[in-house]
């Protein structure tokens, strides 16, 4: 479902914006510092989580606005709003048609998916940065993900200030938030576990066509009894400070499928185009089990590609749905032949 029009308030460098894109591409170029992630990061603000950031809702705010920010969108159908008042700045507000709901309902009506610079470093990064990024490609294909997410999280935050105590916690409140746990978390892993099989199913069908493939799994944790393993690590877990095994400690192992060898030892540009490989055909999926495509925030990615990859992935994304794409100049585009081009510079975006 592609957004019709986009209106921002007060977020980032924009007192105000307005941008009515068409269903396919939407090209935004500008100088460096014009404003174009921070469009993107308002789109990608449509969807449950912290945007294509991981930014701290205080910093979205105009800096010298009044605080608080609005971000409205437009899609077929529906009218999608979030944003925070200038009292709770960190508190994130979302309306659907109007009526304020729950930040996790913006799944039921849009996926959203992104490639920014920043995302380089996912496989030399952290267990916890891939793990955010699997979940993004779970929530795209299930909408409930988010909310299983949050009340796992919750039981565990609960279960390691209980064990933090000093005189003890009480064992009846730590097994209720334990079966917490193990019910959520069972929930969790299941749905990560359903994802990867479909995508490294996909991944292997996808003809090589110059965006490197990956052979993706999981680890870290496998199913079991995760209430029981949690009653047998109390003690360690007291000392420790946090659970040490469970859901949330799970990886996305990732691994160049021509090469056989894991995507953290391969070039940078082996990693671009591994990841670039796995967005396209995660978009893919979504499109088919969803019968909508997500909409695609692919940030600086075409200055990364050499002309042949470029007018390759023109190609492969031609009529898959509303795709948003940054560059600093235009004819990094050329090739695209039906776009809304909008020329981004001093708080404003022109149609182009
Ligand atoms: N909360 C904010 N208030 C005002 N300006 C901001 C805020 N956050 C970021 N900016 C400004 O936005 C600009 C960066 O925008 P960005 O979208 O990253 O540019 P680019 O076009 O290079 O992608 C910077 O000039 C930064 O100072
Ligand atoms: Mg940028």
């Amino acid at each position: 479902m592609p957004v019709t029009r986009l209106t921002l308030h007060n977020f980032r460098n924009y007192p105000e914006l307005l941008i009515e894109p068409g269903p396919g591409f939407v090209c935004l170029y500008g100088e460096n510092g014009a404003g174009k992630t921070n469009i993107l990061e308002a789109v990608s603000l449509l969807a449950p989580g912290r945007g294509l950031r991981g930014a701290p809702l205080g910093e979205m705010g105009r800096s010298d606005g009044p605080g608080g920010f609005g971000i409205a969108a437009r899609l077929d159908g529906v009218d999608l709003g979030t944003g925070t008042l200038p009292a709770a700045p960190e508190r994130r507000q979302v309306r659907i048609n109007g009526a304020p709901t729950a930040v996790n309902s913006l799944a039921e009506w849009l996926s959203v998916l992104w490639l920014t610079p920043a995302m380089d470093r996912l496989f030399a990064g952290t267990a916890g940065e891939r793990r955010r990024f699997l979940d993004r490609l779970v929530l795209a294909l299930e909408p409930g993900h988010a909310h299983y997410a949050a009340r796992y999280e919750a039981a565990m935050r609960a279960r390691n200030k209980l064990l933090a105590e000093p005189d003890g916690a009480d064992p009846d409140w730590l097994g209720a938030l334990e079966a917490g746990m193990a019910e959520h978390g069972a929930v969790l892993a299941q749905a990560r576990a359903r994802t990867v099989e479909a995508l490294d199913e996909r991944l292997s069908a996808t003809p090589d066509d110059g965006f490197a493939r990956a052979e993706i799994a999981l680890a870290g944790w496998s199913e079991c009894d995760l209430a029981g393993v949690l009653r047998a690590n109390r003690g360690r877990d007291a000392a420790a400070g946090r659970a040490t095994e469970g859901p949330h400690r799970q990886d996305l192992l990732v691994t160049h499928r021509a090469k056989g060898q894991p995507a953290s030892r391969s070039s940078t540009g082996e990693q671009k185009a591994l990841l670039l490989g796995l967005v396209l055909a995660h978009a893919e999926l979504v499109a088919d089990r969803r019968g909508a495509p997500p909409l695609l925030l692919l940030d600086e990615v075409a200055a990364h590609l050499d002309p042949g990859r470029r007018a390759a992935l023109f190609m492969r994304l031609e009529g898959r749905g509303q795709v948003w794409l940054t560059a600093t100049e235009p004819a990094l585009f050329d090739g695209i032949g039906d776009a809304a081009r909008f020329h981004v510079a001093s708080g404003t975006a022109e149609p182009a």
